[in-house]
């Protein structure tokens, strides 16, 4: 496919449809996850101009990170962690603990997560000042949260359910 999106104005629904099928474009016959992730977050930073949107991968937990996973008195907590993976936007925190913030919620829940203003969840880690609304979107392969897709607004109360149900869709396109 061309490497240019069709980025649209309209509604919500109507941009996540026209971007659903350039997508799947940009994802057929690539396997390479870290390209795919990176195409996916780049077009809906694209179509949407989110202040954040980017992946935490499941990965095993690093002892000398510069809090420690060793110290933690939660001891599921301490084989794997998030791991911030391909994104876009202002530089973010690189590892989330299970059952923190949103992401660690959204990993140990295994649901999406809609928070309409950060500042009203309790342990929100606040990796950028600007983020007032957010959406965590757990990535499940074999009953399993192996990442989540997290996106972050200025705009307070900015996602609903019309981006629960396309960034699940979004998600279950990608080959990991
Ligand atoms: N706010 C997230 C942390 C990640 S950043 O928003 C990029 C959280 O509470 O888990």
């Amino acid at each position: 496919m061309s490497e240019d999106l069709n980025i649209i104005a309209g509604t919500k629904a109507g941009q996540y449809e026209s971007l659903i099928p350039q997508i799947k474009g940009l994802l057929e016959g690539e396997p390479d996850i870290v390209a795919n992730l990176a195409n996916v977050v780049a077009a809906l930073k694209e179509q949407f101009d989110w202040l954040w949107i980017g992946f935490y991968l499941v990965k095993p937990a690093f002892a000398e990170a510069s809090y420690s996973v060793k110290a933690s008195s939660d001891k599921s907590a301490d084989k794997e962690e998030l791991v911030l993976g391909p994104f876009q936007g202002p530089v973010a925190c690189t590892r989330i603990r299970k059952g923190k913030g949103v992401c660690g919620t959204g990993w140990e829940k295994a649901q999406t997560i809609i928070v309409a203003d950060v500042e009203k969840f309790p342990g929100h880690i606040a990796c950028s000042s600007l983020s007032r609304s957010e959406i965590v979107v757990p990535v499940i392969r074999n009953n399993e949260v192996i990442g989540v897709l997290d996106v972050d607004s200025k705009e307070l109360n900015y996602f609903d359910d019309t981006d629960k149900v396309f960034l699940e869709k979004i998600v279950a396109l990608i080959a990991f």
